[in-house]
């Protein structure tokens, strides 16, 4: 037990482990370790971010994907999926009901639709900075050229998710076919950092085919990347995909990896999850608990909510946003946090650290190439 904690003492001073000490971690947690590793996940996300909790308002403009992946239910060999897309103006009422709600960040996520060039993304996302510019602006739509990017970047977007899904390539062509690869979703993810993007990856806790070696290449090459955001959340099977009879991931040990992110990156935006949400009824406070905080509640229409499933019975589809706002805000005061109006940006932790009470042992020398005086401030 000592020698598993003190794994968690070296994540939380080093910020990483190597790949075979991720893995012992995986393999020796239990209840008490967790509740160990929350409590130190918990003490560097209060040092950065005290108890706010930011909230994103999620538009799900399109259900229209060229892509396939074998896991999700809007992939285009769903022929049952019912297509839609958002207009301009739909999605504009979105943002006008979400900023009345204290929205300050809209993500417009979708399947990758080529109906929407980077023309008329531009556009959109013009109107919404335009109209907005208090807002941030999240882009979720999947794998582009790095000039796409570039040309979206320039009419206002500022952040990016695109989660990696898997950072091991054998584990990524059993959820992709052929025509997707991790080369070149690795590269997504380079460019959009490059070109001054706040960049999120992530990935499904659970997903078939992943061992706790699939994990500890996806915690080290999270830590690689560097991101701002992280988003990470149990697998769902959906019933009209190749993996409908595979089974869900857990709750607990998507918290594990939740907690494990936070102390590795102390100011990653980091969700908890409708995913989470919906595999549990407390999924998102305990998601909080563990570490997290940020939430996306729903923005979108309520008449094309259930048609964005990406997985089976997702939570919220019946509710409109403001009452997902009120009950999200009751649920984070349930457990002691605030949800805040802010666009929430990241937090370099160098900068806004206010130091948190350290035992002495816990305190290091610090490792070469690393400031001691500024890793020691997240123990
Ligand atoms: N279960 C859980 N998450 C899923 N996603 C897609 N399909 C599923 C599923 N069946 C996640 C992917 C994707 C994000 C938008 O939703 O990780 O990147
Ligand atoms: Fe949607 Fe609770 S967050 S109803």
């Amino acid at each position: 037990m000592s020698g598993y904690l003190a794994l968690i003492d070296k994540l939380a001073v080093e910020g990483t482990l190597e790949h075979g000490e991720f893995l012992a971690l995986l393999k020796g947690r239990s209840e008490d370790t967790a509740q160990y590793l929350f409590e130190k996940a918990r003490a560097v996300r209060h040092a950065i971010y005290g108890r706010d909790v930011y909230m994103r308002g999620l538009i799900e403009f399109t259900n229209y994907c060229k892509n396939d992946c074998f896991y999700c239910g809007i992939r285009r060999s769903n022929r049952e999926a019912d297509r839609y897309r958002l207009t301009p103006e739909q999605i504009l009422d979105c943002c006008a009901a979400g900023y009345k709600l204290g929205f300050r960040t809209f993500v417009l996520q979708g399947g990758e639709d080529p109906y929407y060039t980077d023309e008329r993304m531009a556009d959109i996302i013009r109107a919404i900075k335009s109209r907005y510019p208090d807002c941030a602006v999240t882009l979720s739509i999947g794998e582009k050229s790095r000039e796409s990017y570039r040309l979206l970047r320039e009419a206002g977007a500022d952040r990016y998710l695109l989660r990696h899904e898997t950072a091991n390539d054998e584990h990524y062509a059993k959820l992709h076919p052929a025509s997707l690869t991790l080369a070149n979703r690795k590269r997504c993810l380079y460019d959009l950092k490059d070109l001054g993007y706040q960049v999120g990856c992530g990935f499904m806790v659970g997903s078939p085919y992943q061992n706790d070696a699939c994990i500890a290449d996806d915690l080290l090459f999270i830590k690689e990347l560097d991101p701002h955001m992280v988003g990470i959340g149990p697998f769902i099977p959906h019933h009209q995909t190749p993996f409908a009879a595979e089974k869900p991931g857990t709750m607990e040990l998507t918290l594990f990896l939740l907690g494990v992110i936070r102390l590795m990156l102390p100011g990653v935006l980091l969700p908890a999850t409708t995913a989470l949400g919906t595999i549990h009824t407390q999924g998102r406070e305990q998601g909080i608990l563990a570490g997290a905080n940020v939430v996306m509640p729903n923005l979108s229409p309520r008449d094309v909510r259930t048609k964005y499933m990406l997985y089976d019975n997702k939570i919220c589809t019946g509710d409109e946003a403001a009452e997902c706002r009120v009950c999200l805000q009751r649920r984070m005061e349930s457990i002691g946090y605030n949800l805040t109006v802010a666009r929430g940006d990241y937090i370099p932790p160098q900068r806004s650290f206010v130091l948190p009470v350290i035992p002495e042992s816990n305190i290091t020398d610090g490792k070469e190439g690393s400031d001691p005086e500024e890793r020691k401030c997240y123990v």
